[in-house]
């Protein structure tokens, strides 16, 4: 009997931190209890979206926004992007953007767009995972620059241009950094920019935390990076807490019109594939024009878990962690030498005390090897108790 192949393209693609909820699953199954450090989504542990959020999604539901929208978003939404993005010092109008089903849909429309068979895209190492994906799916080769713990995981420059060929075409970014929540210094971000500058190469600056910051606020990359052809991303999932509503944005800032025939290239797929959810994109504007009071309550909470688990991390001999200056990740090193396959570390410290991290390694095999990323998202009591379990794991060594 005929078994047919799944095709190369998606055999290759792998996302880590679905990967390790297997087994994690598994354990539930059989009536554990698993304390999951491992999800990005401040809505599976003790944050909601925002009251009038979600009744500007009710609303546009019992008002009949239901059927189809334009394929690149509803223009009163478009508007309101252009207009937040401006605030950021990134010149563009409602013409330059294009919403998706979330940053990754419109992600995977840029790279579909803009990546060639061999061309080169420079993301960073560590990075999340659908940049390493996607460019891949598509042929492109993604060539990760180093980012350097020692440093706050803040962008090697040196490393960054010394990997730049005459085949690369974009430098990613990501600020704050998931998975190592560094949030990027402006002088850096200028250096960046100066380099995609010199070498001809557009930027692509995913902002999706752009407003969970603890210590200073984000420098968005359109303020440091001059006509310097740029793509920012953004979107609801995180600082409007709803990503399961699926909606995030693109919007081009491209004074000279360098990336006209890419932002055709996307646009082509986003009327092929109809349009992103039409009650949601109601939803966001309500987000990005309406009361913006619970961002300053999110981050004290955040602040305060992020602190808490850093301490906890200070006290555990075998372990240590940069802060983290935004989002909600930290990315600890794993110091004992024994442990620094990080796939089998967080197995087994899933198997025996049943807390689920996310092995660095699926972040990048080169510069996440050695380290975990988790989430300082759940409350202090959870966090507490999953370092009671890690310190144990450790003692019992
Ligand atoms: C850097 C980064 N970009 C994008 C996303 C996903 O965005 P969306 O929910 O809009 O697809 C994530 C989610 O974890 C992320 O970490």
């Amino acid at each position: 009997m005929r078994k047919f192949e799944a095709s190369r393209r998606s055999r290759e693609i792998e996302y880590a931190i679905r990967d390790v909820a297997v087994p994690a699953a598994e354990l539930e199954r059989q009536g554990h209890r698993v304390l999951k450090l491992n999800i990005g989504d401040p809505n599976a542990y003790d944050f909601d979206t925002p009251q009038h959020i979600k009744d500007a999604y009710i609303e546009a539901l019992e008002e009949g926004r239901n059927g189809y929208s334009p394929s690149y978003g509803i223009p009163s939404l478009l508007e309101a992007i252009a207009t937040r993005e401006r605030g950021q010092g990134c010149d563009v109008s409602a013409d330059d953007v294009i919403v998706g089903t979330g940053v990754t849909e419109a992600l995977q429309m840029l790279f579909g767009a803009a990546v060639s068979p061999g061309d080169e895209v420079l993301v960073p190492g560590p990075t999340y995972p659908p940049y390493i994906s996607y460019v891949r799916f598509f042929d492109g080769v993604p060539v990760t620059y180093r980012t350097a713990e020692e440093d706050g995981w803040q962008p090697d420059l040196d490393d960054l241009r010394s990997r730049i060929t005459d085949r690369t075409k974009a430098i990613c970014i990501i600020n704050p950094n998931n998975p190592t929540g560094a949030l990027y210094e402006g002088d850096t971000l200028r250096a960046i920019a100066d380099i995609a500058g010199e070498h001809d190469l557009f930027l692509v600056s995913d902002e999706i935390y752009d407003r969970m910051t603890y210590e200073r606020e984000l420098t968005p990359t359109a303020r440091a990076s001059g006509d310097v052809p740029l793509v920012v991303l953004n979107g609801i999932s995180k600082v409007y807490l709803a990503p399961g509503w699926r909606v995030g944005y693109m919007a081009f800032r491209d004074p000279d019109g360098r990336l006209d025939a890419v932002k055709d290239g996307v646009q082509r797929q986003a009327r092929a594939r109809l349009c992103p959810s039409h009650p949601a994109q109601v939803a966001f504007q309500a987000a990005l024009e309406g009361p913006q009071g619970h961002i300053a309550a999110v981050n004290a909470t955040l602040r305060e878990r992020r602190d808490l688990a850093l301490e906890r991390i200070d006290a555990i001999e075998g372990l240590s962690s940069a802060r983290p200056g935004g989002a909600f990740y930290m990315f600890p090193r794993i110091e004992d030498t024994a442990l620094q396959d990080d796939k089998a570390f967080v197995l087994d410290l899933l198997c025996r005390k049943h807390v689920l991290l996310v092995h660095g390694s699926g972040f990048c095999p080169v510069f996440g090897r050695g380290h975990f990323r988790m989430v300082f998202l759940p409350p202090r009591e959870v966090i507490n108790e999953a370092f009671d379990r890690i310190e144990e794991y450790f003692r019992e060594r």
